[in-house]
Order: C-alpha cells, then sequence, then structure tokens
C-alpha cells in the first residue's frame, strides 16, 4: 500500500489577550513547534494551530484598565504574540482569535446545535466567580477565601445562565478514557481526571448574564456564550476556517497544554465534542509549571519573562534549548535568566560551537578530505521527541556533544598530525560525521543553528555558532 502522508494536526491553547506573552506561553508554544518541525521532517503534512482567545471577563477589564474599548486593546495586543512567535522562530500553521467574525459564527451555530439536541438548559445559578480562571470556584478550593491560583477573592455571583449538562456524559467519558480512546498524558494525570470523572460531572455554566464582552447567545441577547466555550471550540473552528482537513474525518491529534487547563481540555471539550456528535482529539498532554527563581510568574512580583528580550540577547535558538533542555516536559521546574545563560555558555558556547570551531578548523589546517552526506534522524531519538521527552532527546544529543569533545581531548589530532597521517584523518572524518549527525538531530529544536551548521559542514568555513556573551 502506498505510504501516503497523513495530516498530523497539533495544537497549543490559545492564550489570553489580557497582556504580552511571556515565557509561559512561550514554552507550550515552542514544544509544539519542535513536535511540528520532527514531522515534517519525517515527511508528513503538518497543521500547527495556536492563537489568541479575546472575549470574557478577564479581557474586558484589562481593557478597561487600559482606557481602550476592547477591541482595540484585543487588536493592540494578539499581533505581540505573533511577533514573539515570529521572534522565537516557531513556524505555526493557523493562527485564530476569536474575535474573528467566522469563528463567532461557527461557535452560534455550534452552540445552536448543542441546544437543538437538548443538551442546553436554562437555570438559576449562585457561585464564585473567579475572574483570572474564568470559571466558578467551587468552596473547597478556596484557600483563605481565595482564588488558590489569582489571590484573589471571587465575585459571589447570582444569574440566570444556560447550563451544559455535563453530567450525561461522565460514563461515556470515562469509558472512552479507559479504553485509551482518548489518551491523557502523562499518566498520573490521567488517573487524577480518571478519579475525578467516577466521582460525578456537574453541569457547567455555558453562558454569562449581560451583553459582555463576548459572543451573543444565539436566541437571547441578555446572555453572551462562555470564554471557555468560545475558546475550546476554536479546534474545530480553526478546520474550516483555514480549510484544512474537516473535523469529522481528521480530529486533532493532539493538545498541548500545561495542567493548569487539562480539566477543560479533557473533561469538558470531549464531552462537548460528543454532544455535537464530533469525533474526540486523539491524544491530550498537559506538561508541568515552572516557576521563575521558585516563584510563580506575576506582575506583582516582577518575575516575568520577556520572551522577545531573551531572544534579543541570547538567541531564539537558546531560548528554545534551554526550555525544554531543563527540566522534564511533563513535570513541574524552575527556570530564570541565570539558567539560561548557564546553558549558553557551558551546553552551547562552550560545548557544539567549541566542537564545531575545532573540529573544522583542525580539518582545514591538516587537509583532511571530507564529504558531506544527508542522514536519518535515529529512529529511537525520533520516537523520544513524539513521545515529547524533550529533556532527554537534548540530553542525549549533548552526550555526543560530549563525546566529541573529549575524543579531541584524548586523541589529540594535532599530535596524530606530526606522526600518523592517516589516524589524524580518521579521528577527524569520524567527528565530522559525528557532527552531521547531531546536526539532523537538533534540526527540530534549534532551526537557525541547524542552517548555520549544515551551511559550515559544506563550505567548511568554521564561524562562531554561539558568539560570546
Ligand atoms: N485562554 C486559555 C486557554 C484556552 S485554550 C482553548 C488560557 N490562556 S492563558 O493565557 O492563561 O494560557 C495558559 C497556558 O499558558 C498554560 O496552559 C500553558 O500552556 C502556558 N503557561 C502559562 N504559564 C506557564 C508556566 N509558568 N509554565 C508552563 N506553562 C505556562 O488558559
Amino acid at each position: 500500500m502506498a505510504n501516503t502522508p497523513k495530516l498530523f494536526f497539533i495544537t497549543t491553547p490559545i492564550y489570553y489577550v489580557n497582556d504580552k506573552p511571556h515565557i509561559g506561553h512561550a514554552y507550550t508554544t515552542i514544544a509544539a513547534d519542535v513536535l511540528a518541525r520532527l514531522y515534517r521532517q519525517s515527511g508528513k503534512d503538518v497543521f500547527f494551530l495556536t492563537g489568541t482567545d479575546e472575549h470574557g471577563a478577564k479581557i474586558a477589564a484589562a481593557a478597561r484598565k487600559a482606557g481602550q474599548a476592547p477591541q482595540d486593546f484585543v487588536d493592540e495586543l494578539a499581533p505581540t504574540y505573533q511577533k514573539a512567535w515570529e521572534d522565537l522562530d516557531v513556524a505555526y500553521d493557523g493562527f485564530i482569535r476569536t474575535t474573528n467574525h467566522e469563528h463567532e459564527q461557527i461557535v452560534k451555530e455550534l452552540v445552536q446545535k448543542l441546544n437543538a439536541a437538548g443538551y442546553l438548559e436554562k437555570r438559576t445559578y449562585e457561585g464564585l466567580y473567579c475572574e483570572g480562571c474564568e470559571r466558578f470556584l467551587k468552596r473547597d478550593e478556596l484557600v483563605d477565601g481565595k482564588c488558590p491560583d489569582h489571590h484573589s477573592v471571587p465575585t459571589p455571583s447570582s444569574e440566570e445562565n444556560y447550563f451544559f449538562l455535563l453530567s450525561k456524559f461522565a460514563d461515556r467519558l470515562r469509558e472512552k478514557i479507559e479504553k485509551n480512546e482518548l489518551i491523557i498524558e502523562p499518566r498520573a494525570r490521567r488517573n487524577e481526571i480518571l478519579g475525578k470523572i467516577k466521582q460525578g460531572l456537574e453541569d457547567v455554566s455555558v453562558s454569562r448574564a449581560g451583553a459582555g464582552w463576548g459572543i451573543p447567545f444565539p436566541g437571547d441577547d441578555q446572555q453572551t456564550i462562555y470564554v471557555w466555550v468560545d475558546a475550546l471550540l476554536n479546534y474545530y473552528t480553526a478546520t474550516r476556517i483555514f480549510d484544512t482537513e474537516d473535523w469529522e474525518k481528521h480530529p486533532a491529534d493532539i493538545h498541548l497544554m500545561a495542567k493548569d487547563i487539562l480539566w477543560f481540555h479533557a473533561v469538558i471539550w470531549p464531552a462537548m465534542l460528543m454532544a455535537l456528535e464530533l469525533p474526540l482529539t486523539q491524544k491530550i498532554f498537559a506538561h508541568g509549571f515552572f516557576t521563575i527563581d521558585g516563584k510563580k510568574m506575576s506582575k506583582s512580583v516582577g518575575n516575568v519573562i520577556d520572551p522577545t528580550k531573551m531572544v534579543e540577547k541570547y538567541g531564539a535558538d537558546a531560548v528554545r534549548y534551554a526550555l525544554l533542555r531543563e527540566f522534564p516536559f511533563g513535570e513541574d521546574g524552575d527556570f530564570s535568566e541565570k539558567i539560561l545563560q548557564q546553558r549558553y555558555e557551558r551546553d552551547l558556547a562552550d560545548g557544539l560551537g567549541n566542537l564545531m570551531q575545532r573540529v573544522l578548523v583542525m580539518i582545514n589546517k591538516y587537509q583532511v578530505k571530507v564529504q558531506y552526506h544527508p542522514i536519518e534522524i535515529e529512529l529511537t531519538l525520533q520516537k523520544e521527541v513524539e513521545k515529547l521527552n524533550f529533556e532527554l532527546a537534548l540530553r542525549v544529543i549533548w552526550e555526543g556533544v560530549h563525546r566529541g569533545n573529549t575524543i579531541i581531548a584524548q586523541r589529540k589530532p594535532w599530535e596524530l598530525a606530526q606522526k600518523d597521517t592517516k589516524e589524524c584523518a580518521k579521528v577527524l572524518c569520524s567527528l565530522y560525521d559525528l557532527l552531521i549527525a547531531i546536526n539532523k538531530q537538533i534540526e527540530p529544536f534549534m532551526p537557525q543553528t541547524a542552517k548555520k551548521m549544515r551551511d559550515q559542514l559544506t563550505t567548511l568555513k568554521p564561524e562562531p555558532l554561539f558568539p560570546r556573551l
């Protein structure tokens, strides 16, 4: 049977545009880009979707604070995300904005469909709303009466809302997850979700009262569609807006996000899809959350890292490398500019940059004949990246870098050149081959460096890959 390339459809969350992008948003987006590039490298068609979440109370409040109309406010902020991804060499295929007219139309259409299918019900609801989370919190989630994530007191609200009958989907959802028809990773997070589903699911409010900053609820101008419903549907609306394969035939292969929003993706979104009789996303992966110098990133602490500033100082590839190298993708970790700087100096400048420079200089000096020859990336390494084991993959690649530098120190080609020119050539040829392999391996992670390496391996003219800071 012919091996026709199949589409690989990967997504990041769509980020709230209440502020500029930070390094936390960059983390997920870079991870998605590495995966997308890996699949493209192995000949697959990729649809890599990212974008911005532009409705809701949180954005409206930020616009108010800035003294701007919400639409003007989001129109100014959305491009800062596109710019950041460009700076970081993120090659997305689709960038969706939820204020896009087509998106709004399709969302209305789908909400109507949910209603027609009997999955929506109007009820009076009393609850505590956290604007930061854009959701109602339960009393037992509060710490000292405050939202544990946003450290703010949630607003008591009593209003008439439309409810999505999530409770009806508990059994079917549990079955899908248990049968691995819906894959949730890492395993521990899957089990957590399963545990919660087994305790039963409560229906969720899918509208807010009043004509707030959001999509008007179809058939009821006193209500606005809940921002999370609007946002989750982007994964579907994008397939129509960007005219890629139909979701019906090809739902998303993987949604990437951090653990903070796993519940929405692993429970509410699949239940919505079931209610709409649409196929489910294949896999949902919730990575960890990182702190900066041990503290949660926040404006008030003043530790928010701007990815663009880091790119200006260290280059896109160093930021990409350091973020994915520092701790395993599924786990929580810590990050800081200091970590980035050390990774730059040790792993990149002293490690890879030095190896490349020394090998090319000696190949020239001892007039060793080498010929560039393309190679395939090792299957085992490719599998690790596909499993999102970025840290492991980079560690393995850098073992190669260290091996190369150790061979130079031990075999001393400059001494061999004096007594055994054949052996000297042999050692340098094997180092050259090692560099070709490393070049291929780093391609999805560090596209600019890979290109520079590739050029230098053919021209044999060494230029520093990572200049001293
Ligand atoms: N708009 C919603 C998502 C809707 S998706 C249908 C949202 N936006 S957000 O701007 O708050 O982005 C949250 C996401 O940003 C996390 O799930 C994660 O992907 C990324 N991160 C933000 N801060 C992060 C860290 N400190 N560490 C790791 N990831 C981080 O939620």
